[in-house]
């Protein structure tokens, strides 16, 4: 997920200057490794159809189904051959300039832990599965790569502008749960709907959420809950698309929504292309903490 917020102030004990942490991948359990091959099936039986095209792809040339939680140095390796991104390992959450500061220079941060096996299907903290598979695979894609980088990028100027929460609804409706068109139709590219075999499919098939065409100004004015299924997915075009909406300059974009208000989560406003105007039943019930 987007690391947004943050605990510590320094980096904790262990960690370097930059908040980084090594893997140490000959430590991990024949549990944890269990776990990575276990969530790495279970998302394979449903992401062929849904998952986009670039990361099938991506997730084919990094080789991340070896057997178990793959070893950073190697799949570096060719990650960075690809686009000149690679991935480094922290403690948890790190602060805003830090994670900024990483994509900025084509560095993804991710968690060195995996989730217990009584925790498959949910968890608060993002784990090395969600930030790797979820994540690493659409790094391989050069719009894409292009994209975080301009992203770390952008995040520190709106940072300095006092309106990080206007990029960090950006991150949240692209990189961790966007959608996009595809000659076959609608196809998942968001990191927090590939790492979940059930949002998986809710996402692209259930009748509730709402699905809006990608607009980068009504975007940056939605709400979102991070606690549950989303209610509304953002679809984009192409990934051409996203790179070439996001390098136009934020400047103007950024004065107009100083005047403008927030968009609550189920809400369709003037000006939307409505894909699907949901039946938000999901949510009216409860979503998945009904009794
Ligand atoms: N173009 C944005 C700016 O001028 C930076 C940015 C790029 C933000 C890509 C998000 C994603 O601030
Ligand atoms: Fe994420």
């Amino acid at each position: 997920m987007a690391d947004f917020e943050h605990v510590f102030d320094a980096p904790p004990e262990g960690a370097a200057a930059d908040w980084t942490i090594p893997q140490n991948w000959d430590a991990y359990t024949e549990v944890e490794h269990q776990t990575w091959d276990t969530l790495y099936a279970r998302q394979m039986e449903v992401l062929p159809g849904r998952a986009c095209e670039a990361f099938l792809r991506g997730l084919e040339a990094l080789d991340l189904n070896t057997g178990g939680i793959p070893d950073f140095a190697a799949m570096n390796a060719k990650l960075k051959a690809l686009t000149g991104w690679t991935v480094v390992c922290v403690p948890g959450l790190v602060p805003d300039d830090v994670f900024f500061d990483h994509l900025a220079n084509r560095r993804f941060v991710s968690g060195q832990f995996i989730r217990k096996p009584d925790q498959l299907d949910y968890l608060q903290e993002p784990d090395i599965f969600h930030d790797v598979f979820g994540h690493v695979p659409m790094l391989t894609d050069p719009d894409f790569a292009a994209y975080m980088e301009a992203y770390g990028k952008g995040g520190q100027r709106a940072a300095s502008l006092g309106l990080l929460p206007n990029l960090a609804r950006l991150y949240w409706y692209t990189v961790e749960f966007g959608l996009m068109r595809e000659a076959g139709g609608l196809r998942i590219y968001g990191a927090g709907i590939v790492s979940s075999a059930t949002e998986s499919v809710f996402a692209l098939e259930a009748p509730s959420p709402n699905r809006i065409g990608f607009d980068l100004e009504r975007v940056m004015r939605t709400l979102y809950r991070i606690d549950d299924f989303q209610q509304v997915y953002f679809v984009i075009d192409s990934l051409d698309q996203l790179k070439r909406d996001t390098l136009q300059d934020f400047g103007p974009i950024y004065q107009r929504l100083a005047g403008a208000g927030t968009i609550a989560v189920e809400e369709i406003v003037p000006g939307d292309e409505v894909i699907t105007r949901g039946t938000q039943t999901y949510a009216a019930r409860g979503g998945r903490f009904a009794a």
